[in-house]
């Protein structure tokens, strides 16, 4: 896609490298070839990007494009309707079979409105920089969608994102069925994006582990900047906007999600996003903050002590998250699953709350009652990609899926114990969670996020006041 030209010297350059260079128009043309194989010969898919929301008044929240729809065509702009078309099955009258296709409808050109909003790739563009067979005006959408989808065996459409969307996509189907006498059928099923598009956007192909590398690079970095800047007297924001700062003015488009800076027993408040109070002496801080570039998030939580040091207390649940985690992550490899690593930090995680005095009893049995859930309380992993929580299936068939090579997820044990008086006094109002991004590779794994410190003494050094 074109963008706007960087200037060689700005600091966005070191770190985004030549990500534009290997997302180009041919990587997503293969991703459109692949589907298409997935698809199989009759079926036609549909991604769309999201409404433009507003915020309050007139305002809107800026517009970040539908990772579908970006994975498909590497378009970023609202209002787009992508459409990957079969072959027509059976033109009959011995007529050549077409072609399939690659339909786009977009913003058409508007030299008023792109005054006020900036330039539009418009239909003629859309051809042309995004390689599509056919475009046309999004207000065409409604009259041309039916003849468009007649005679595909089925769509692959997530249902239920946009109801007006919806609506329209259904009337074509109703459309095709008082035509279907007349040879213009409608498809006989709406498939999930799950079964096909999404499997696709589980593997991950060079140009986006080579786009994940860079985004978990300017994450560590910015860990890094807040663990130095992250004092007693300081705010929780203070440390969001320079982890924020971090990201864009190496080029990343901000954070993959809600930044959580969570200083003392906000820590254990795990979606914690106010990041309104001051750290104070002795305090832990959690920050969990993933830069997105080009599209793409990291996803990567830190705990470090704000005055440099860990209390023994704190030392000793942050040793045991960091031992699970560690231990997790060396179990990544081809063939082991999401539930084998969890079921191993659970295991890990409640022995140490067992040591710590949180629980007590056997390991066995405080895993097989479910008395850990007051401390670790969500999943170990998820897949990471265009979106934090990535898409693709967990399960095949009602069993947990195995990892394969290109896989990208996260490993996130953590203990959180909630400020209470039935907790030890020295133990209360410490969470603690550490996060990094691991590609599974056709060996094992690689740390993509390794670059961001962890060690213990590492973190007291940086942190040193
Ligand atoms: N930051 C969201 C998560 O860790 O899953
Ligand atoms: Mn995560
Ligand atoms: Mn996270």
């Amino acid at each position: 896609m074109d963008q706007a030209p960087r200037p060689a010297d700005s600091p966005a350059a070191n770190l985004r490298g030549d990500a534009d260079l290997e997302h180009s128009a041919g990587a997503f043309a293969e991703r459109r070839r692949r589907l298409r194989e997935r698809l199989g010969p009759g079926a036609a898919a549909l991604v769309a990007s999201l409404p433009e929301r507003v915020r309050n008044g007139d305002a809107h929240y800026r517009f970040r494009q539908h990772s579908d729809v970006y994975y498909l065509t590497g378009f970023e702009e609202p209002q787009a309707v992508a459409l990957l078309l079969p072959a027509s099955p059976d033109p009959g009258g011995g007529v050549e079979a077409a072609q399939p296709r690659f339909v786009l409808f977009v913003r058409p050109a508007d030299p008023e409105l792109e005054r006020w909003d900036g330039p539009r790739l418009g239909v003629d563009g859309a051809r042309a920089a995004l390689g599509a067979d056919e475009a046309f005006p999004i207000g065409e959408l409604r009259e041309r969608l039916s003849s468009l989808l007649a005679n595909s065996t089925e769509l692959h459409y997530a249902v239920g994102l946009d109801p007006q969307l919806d609506a329209t996509v259904m009337e074509a189907v109703a459309k095709l069925r008082k035509t279907e006498r007349r040879g213009q059928r409608p498809p006989r099923a709406i498939v999930d994006p799950l079964a096909a598009m999404h499997e696709l956007r589980l593997v991950k192909d060079a140009a986006e582990v080579a786009t994940l590398r860079r985004a978990a690079a300017i994450t560590a970095e910015a860990h890094v900047a807040a663990m130095r800047a992250g004092r007693p007297g300081a705010h929780e924001y203070e440390l969001e906007a320079l982890v924020d700062y971090t990201f864009r003015s190496r080029g990343g488009a901000g954070p993959g999600y809600n930044t959580i800076v969570g200083a003392g027993a906000n820590a254990t408040v795990l979606h914690y996003i106010d990041n309104r109070a001051r750290l104070r002496e002795g305090d832990l801080v959690l920050i969990d903050a993933g830069c997105e570039l080009d599209h793409y998030t990291a996803d990567v939580t830190r705990t470090f002590p704000a005055s440099g040091r860990f209390t023994p207390a704190q030392r000793a649940v942050y040793d045991v998250v960091l031992a699970a985690q560690r231990s997790a992550i060396e179990l990544v490899a081809p063939g082991v699953t999401i539930d084998q690593l969890h079921q191993h930090c659970v295991r890990r995680l409640t022995e140490g709350m067992i040591q710590l005095g949180l629980l007590r009893g056997d390991v066995e049995e405080r895993v097989a009652d479910g008395s850990y859930r007051d401390f670790f309380m969500h999943g170990t992993s998820h897949w990471l990609g265009l979106d934090v929580h990535d898409a693709g299936a967990y399960t095949i068939g009602g069993t947990a899926r195995p990892l394969a090579p290109g896989m990208v997820i996260t490993v996130e044990p953590g203990l959180y114990i909630a400020d209470a008086e039935r907790y030890p006094a020295e133990l209360r109002g410490i969470g603690v969670r550490i996060e990094d991004d691991v590609l599974v590779t056709e060996r094992g794994h690689e740390n993509l996020t390794a670059a961001c410190p962890k060690d213990p003494d590492e973190l007291e050094n940086l942190c040193r006041r």
